[in-house]
């Protein structure tokens, strides 16, 4: 049964309300106090963490040479040179919190996660004023709630938590409207509030200090551990080298894993997950496109749950238009080619076995981080969706979504998700039509997707004549499609004909 994709206007006006409030923050000092460091926190969890330090950095400085350009002084090069470099020293100092708030937090259990912030915010500045680093001053108890609260707000975003936008709705609404109280009513306030204490500088700056090590030490003993590939023995059967075929088998030497052929073949495990990749995987639109979602993996979850809301659909109505196509039964092995952050595995029964490959690092580390939010489990690969490492036959359902439209080779990637499929099943291909890559990427990524060399197409020709049950069918509001089809089922001896063989195998690809 079709799924409609139902409108949501309070959510969209919900959507919109949020985004007004956080672009006005950005000409109004009353609400960018508040929307900064929540864009601060959010943004810099999207990075890896001097990518992040050294953007925050750009954009800090940027904005505020954009809005106080007239405190330069211009009386002479020597006093706005020095300027310059107070200015950059007060953002690095600016920046710090931000960065070890990224370092720690991921690895804190709960709402921990939200206190380095506010602790840093707090010790970054004492420490500098220990070192006579006079572009620091002190943090305020606002400073410090303020940037509680920021950390508070973008940790239930990243739990997906419900209450993430009443909570910034009330923050926003009791921080606006005290500000505005003081700013037009001052005489309103009972003298005894004080509006924005400094800490005690001996006792807070030392003591925030002096807590934000001790999560920083435990944070740093608290190592993520990755299950070894040793303990994974049916993935492990059923890897071949993506190269030469050759079955796959795990050495460990000095506590790092590697993959090795009997042909003497190697491939590294890195953080995990196996690297089953060639230089000449990464070349053509597969290099261009690479280097796309090495640099946007970090905010692809993020766009993807902001943009529905905005548009006014429902991001679940969207994910189920193509996962209800597939036949999933609890206990199915299941591959997702290019899996990138893994927010198809959610849509999935639980109790079947996931594998996921992507040709992306970045892509591939997001994916790790929601499986284990999710408290989800998945085999992860980096290569190439050309070149599966895969035994001929290995899974029961096996479907892509969002890649092959620009991919290298389709064709080829089609007769691999094929041949790693069990002889009967379903598989499923899923992507943009020409018209949301018109509409949506060429204005928001234009670099990456104008002066194409063709317009994209459902990839229905390159899919073999002797595959069953071919269908295309167009998807969210003609954004999208859906190509199924099914691979022959092996019939008996006496069910074929003579000369008819159905199996597709290795010599088909190199074909
Ligand atoms: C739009 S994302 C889709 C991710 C995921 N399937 C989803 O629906 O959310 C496209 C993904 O294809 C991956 N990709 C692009 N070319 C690839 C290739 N040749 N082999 C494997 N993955 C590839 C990208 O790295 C990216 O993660």
């Amino acid at each position: 049964m079709a799924v409609t994709l139902r409108r949501d206007r309070p959510a969209q006006i919900v959507a919109w309300a949020v985004l007004s409030t956080f672009f006005l923050g950005f000409f109004l000092p009353i609400i960018g106090a508040f929307t900064g460091p929540i864009l601060g926190a959010w943004f810099i969890g999207t990075q890896r963490p001097r990518r992040g330090f050294l953007w925050m950095m750009a954009i800090n400085l940027v904005t505020s040479l954009l809005f106080g350009w007239r405190r330069i002084p211009l009386a002479g090069p020597v006093p706005a040179i020095e300027y310059l470099g107070w200015l950059l020293l007060a953002t690095a100092l600016g920046t710090l919190p931000f960065s070890f708030h990224r370092l720690v937090s991921p690895r804190m259990p709960g709402f921990l996660a939200t206190l380095p912030l506010p602790l840093a915010g707090a010790a970054v500045p004492w420490l500098a004023l220990q070192l006579h680093i006079h572009a620091a001053s002190a943090a305020s108890v606002q400073t410090l709630l303020i940037l509680w609260f920021a950390a508070v707000v973008v940790w239930l975003w990243n739990n997906e938590s419900r209450a993430t936008v009443h909570v910034f709705a009330s923050g926003v609404a009791v921080v606006t409207g005290f500000n505005l109280l003081r700013h037009f009513n001052a005489a309103a306030i009972p003298q005894n509030i004080p509006v924005s204490p400094q800490l005690p500088l001996n006792l807070a700056g030392p003591t925030c200090l002096a807590l934000f090590l001790v999560l920083a030490v435990w944070a740093l003993f608290r190592s993520i551990r990755q299950a070894s590939w040793a303990e994974r023995p049916e993935a492990v059967a059923r890897l071949r080298s993506p190269f030469t075929g050759d079955p796959l088998q795990v050495v460990s030497q000095n506590g790092q894993e590697a993959l090795v052929s009997a042909s003497g073949e190697r491939f590294p495990v890195r953080n995990g997950i196996p690297a089953l990749l060639k230089a000449e995987d990464l070349t053509g639109d597969n290099g261009k496109y690479n280097h796309l979602y090495d640099l946007i993996g970090g905010f692809y979850n993020d766009t993807q749950r902001a943009y529905s809301p905005l548009k006014g659909f429902d991001l679940r109505d969207y994910f189920l238009s193509y996962m209800r196509l597939l036949e999933v039964k609890p206990g199915d092995s299941v591959l997702e080619t290019s899996v990138g952050t893994g927010l198809n595995f959610r849509y999935l029964p639980s109790g079947v076995h996931l594998s996921g490959l992507d040709l992306s690092p970045e892509m591939l580390a997001q994916c790790q981080a929601n499986l284990r939010r999710w408290k989800m489990d998945a085999d992860l690969y980096l290569c190439n969706a050309e070149s599966l490492p895969f035994a001929d036959s290995s899974f029961d359902v096996v479907f892509h979504v969002g890649g092959i439209n620009f991919f290298n080779d389709r064709a080829k990637a089609i007769r691999e998700m094929i041949r790693v499929a069990k002889p009967g099943s379903l598989l499923c291909i899923a992507d943009e039509t020409e018209k949301h890559v018109k509409e949506v990427y060429e204005k928001g990524l234009g670099g990456y997707y104008k002066n194409r060399k063709e317009a994209v197409a459902a990839p229905i020709d390159l899919i073999p004549p002797e595959m069953e049950d071919i269908r295309l069918e167009p998807l969210k509001f003609d954004m999208f499609y859906a190509l199924t089809f099914r691979k022959p089922a092996i019939r008996s001896a006496s069910e074929r004909g003579a000369n008819e063989d159905v199996a597709v195998d290795r010599s088909l690809v190199s074909a």
